[in-house]
């Protein structure tokens, strides 16, 4: 019976290689810094094992054939995490108030510094962040990586899809001006048209029977709060099933046939 060893894993996992001829660290107040950041890891790891999760997380096989193709799920992952970080410095400048947010704006892009830059990041990166969990989904699609033992995790990726739609449809009437909000009336009332729920939903989203000024106060709640928490949850919960399953070989590379996996068993040595 053939032993598969396991390979070695690095007592630190965060401290990079030596080169060769500086197998002792830099020295002088070099060395005492990176010393420090290590002991200071460790320290922390005594106490928490959390580097037994990271090792689980990141020392990981991945199937031959392993292509570009796989990355854009992390792609869209750095997306939200953009829109994340850009929404934050927003929320400091934005007013939800129907007479004041459209004057915020205003001010952001004309009086902020860098206001513009990131407004605009956040704008742009919300249509990147669609693209991107489009090809995610056609690459796990055309890759097969829907069928046993993934189902689960492609169910999540539904709701995070429909989530981010719903990112980018409660993000559309916060700049208040004429074309969101009018936008945002037709969006609302294509909802309402949806069979059995579709009343109730567009009533929940105008906050009412009227589009009124708490619709903009429910748009931001919705947009701000209630979805990126759920996103985020959920993203945590697929990226664990990833690190669980592994990833889907390509379909073009060959899985061995069951007389070839009997005639070498393979045991794994803890
Ligand atoms: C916020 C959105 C999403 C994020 C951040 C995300 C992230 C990821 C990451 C990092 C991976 C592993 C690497 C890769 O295959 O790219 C992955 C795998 C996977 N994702 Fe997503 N994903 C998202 C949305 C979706 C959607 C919309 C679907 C499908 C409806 C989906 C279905 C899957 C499946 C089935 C796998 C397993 C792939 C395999 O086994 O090869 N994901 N996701």
């Amino acid at each position: 019976m053939a032993k598969l060893k396991l390979p070695p894993v690095p007592s630190n996992p965060l401290s990079s290689p030596k080169r060769p001829g500086k197998e002792y660290g830099p020295s002088g107040a070099r060395g005492h810094a990176a010393e420090a950041g290590v002991s200071a890891v460790d320290w922390i790891d005594e106490r928490t094992s959390l580097s037994g999760g990271l090792r689980w997380a990141m020392f990981r096989k991945v199937p031959k054939g392993t292509n570009w193709f796989y990355t854009l799920g992390s792609s869209t992952m750095f997306a939200f995490l953009s829109q994340a970080v850009t929404g934050v410095f927003l929320a400091m400048y934005y007013d939800p108030s129907a007479t004041r947010a459209y004057e915020s704006i205003q001010y952001i892009n004309n009086n902020v510094f860098l206001g513009e830059f990131v407004h605009g990041m956040h704008r742009w990166g919300s249509s990147v962040m669609v693209i991107l969990i489009f090809l995610h989904m056609g690459r796990t699609f055309f890759f097969g990586a829907y069928k046993y033992p993934r189902e689960l995790n492609w169910v999540i990726g539904v709701a995070l899809l429909v989530m981010t739609m719903t990112m980018s449809f409660s993000g559309y009437l916060l700049p208040f001006d004429q074309r969101s909000y009018w936008a945002t009336i037709v969006g609302v009332n294509i909802n309402g048209t949806g069979p059995l729920v579709g009343p109730y939903l567009s009533e929940f989203l105008r906050a009412g029977p009227y589009f009124g000024a708490t619709t903009l106060s429910r748009f931001y709640a919705i947009h701000m709060l209630m979805v990126p928490g759920a996103i985020a949850a959920l993203m945590g919960f697929h990226l664990y099933l990833v690190a669980k399953l592994g990833t889907t070989a390509p379909p073009w590379i060959k899985a061995k046939g069951p007389e070839k996996l009997s005639e070498e068993k393979v045991t794994v040595e803890a």
